[in-house]
């Protein structure tokens, strides 16, 4: 008679997620930028994050990613961290200017080798590794020859995957091109609150159609470097947008948002256009999409998954400033540190809507987390920060997913952000987005409570 024992009872603290398959991706997520440091260390050049984080007044408290969470250094101690998390998988992105000092030209063998024993590294704890390519750490030099707002960034984007799939491509079999172009061209170029910290909306518009043409190219050379399994994508941030009011000027400002936040992007690369609507608004705005004869073609090539990052979720009414909607506060929604308001909901609703409109391959979401102030809870006896509040949005918004899974979205996995509390961009060091506590005065790690909550999750999920 077996003496087996049946399968793990559910932890009765752990919510189940009627929905989320045996086989669901269970993952973290990190980018190069926030977590290495070792800025100028074996050969890496500045990226425009080095040059913008130095720029006094562009990031809180004058912080940068000089040091960050010195991960470069301590890659065999975070590998193990993650591996006690028990994952399936870790999203990380590769060092342009690490890997390809100025963004054009030989690579840089030493660069080269960290991500050689990264990737190895999580080969070795079972760990499948995810990675992106490019993740706003743009080159300075290429910066300085025109940015994204220059068509040949994109042709450098393509050599840039050559040399990285051409190295990591037999071990790695799932990447990602970009991350938001939304945020590399509408904060970096006319916002202006992330690098390069240009203000200049038609330059930002050229740079959205020179970074899914860089998508479109890099997809093309990394398909022509490795042989399948290699499964290539891209991670949106798109908005998902409601309308503060049912006159016909607020589902105008509804369809505005909806299409510079969301349809700008999924249109040409699902569909193979620019939604009319929008382009139509950006030439009379004086800022035209410069497309050239053929590159929709290349923007649209057919994708293994599509990754998508949720936050928040944005209800408009119009009035904003340069034409654009105006976000309407909802204040009867909790908020994070950020002040990002917490509504799950409006993740079910995005998976559903791109579901709807959209001809789609398998979606991911590739990021989705809450910085909170973790000074304000206190610690349990094995020192870990009792962030019950991160746990409840990790729950929540896997509820969500589950919800978008029952109604028949293929959504495939789901990358925690963050692995580590990091540089968290225009906002420095001290919006903590981590699973795990780091102490930047001693790169100290210390799993939080929702890192455990996190790893039951993912077993419970597995088991049932
Ligand atoms: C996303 C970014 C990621 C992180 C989170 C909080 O927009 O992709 O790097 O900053 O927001």
């Amino acid at each position: 008679m077996s003496t087996e024992q049946g399968p793990t009872r559910p932890d009765p603290g752990l919510p189940d997620f009627p929905g989320l398959p045996a086989d669901f991706l269970w993952g973290a997520a990190t980018s190069a930028y926030q977590i290495e440091g070792a800025a100028a260390v074996d050969g890496r050049t500045p990226s425009i994050w080095d040059t913008f984080s130095h720029t006094p007044g562009a990031v809180d408290n004058g912080d940068h990613g000089d040091v960050a969470c010195d991960h470069y250094h301590r890659l065999p101690e975070d590998l193990d961290l993650l591996s006690g998390l028990g994952l399936d998988a870790y999203r990380f992105s590769l060092s342009w200017p690490r890997i390809q000092p100025g963004g054009r030209g030989p690579a840089n063998a030493k660069g080269l080798d960290f991500y050689d024993r990264l990737v190895d590294g999580l080969l070795e704890r079972g760990i499948a590794p995810w990675a992106t390519l490019y993740h706003w750490d743009l080159p300075q030099e290429l910066e300085d020859a025109g940015g994204w707002p220059h068509r040949d960034t994109a042709y450098r984007l393509a050599d840039f995957a050559e040399i990285a799939v051409g190295r990591l491509g037999d071990r790695v079999h799932h990447w990602i091109t970009l991350n938001e172009p939304f945020c590399s061209a509408m904060l970096g170029y006319h916002v202006g609150c992330h690098a390069p910290g240009r203000k200049d909306f038609p330059a930002a518009v050229r740079a959205v159609h020179h970074l899914l043409l860089g998508h479109g190219l890099a997809t093309q050379r990394i398909r022509a470097t490795v042989e399948r399994p290699a499964e290539v994508g891209i991670t949106f941030n798109p908005a998902q947008v409601y309308a503060a009011g049912d006159s016909p000027e607020h589902l105008d400002a509804a369809r505005r948002a909806d299409g510079m936040g969301r349809r700008l992007y999924l249109d040409p690369v699902l569909l193979g256009r620019y939604p009319k609507d929008v382009s139509e608004d950006l030439e009379r705005r004086g800022a035209p999409l410069p497309v050239r004869d053929g590159d929709l073609e290349v923007i649209a090539q057919p994708l293994d998954f599509l990754g998508i990052n949720y936050y928040f979720s944005d209800t408009v009414a119009p009035g904003g400033e340069d034409e654009e909607p105006r976000r309407v506060p909802q204040p009867e929604l909790p908020l994070t540190a950020m002040p990002w308001e917490i509504y799950p909901q409006g993740m079910t609703d995005l998976l559903i809507g791109i579901d709807r409109d959209y001809p789609t391959p398998p979606l991911y979401v590739t990021e989705n987390g809450a910085a909170f102030d973790d000074s304000a809870f206190g610690t349990d006896e094995d020192g870990r920060i009792q962030d019950s509040p991160r746990t409840a949005y990790f729950a929540d918004h896997l509820a969500a997913v589950a919800r978008a899974r029952l109604e028949g979205v293929d959504v495939r996995g789901y990358f925690a952000w963050s692995l580590l509390d990091n540089f968290e961009w225009a906002y420095g060091y001290d919006k903590r987005f981590g699973v795990v506590h780091v102490d930047f005065e001693t790169q100290r790690r210390t799993l939080k409570q929702s890192a455990v909550w996190l790893r039951e999750a993912a077993r419970n999920s597995r088991t049932r």
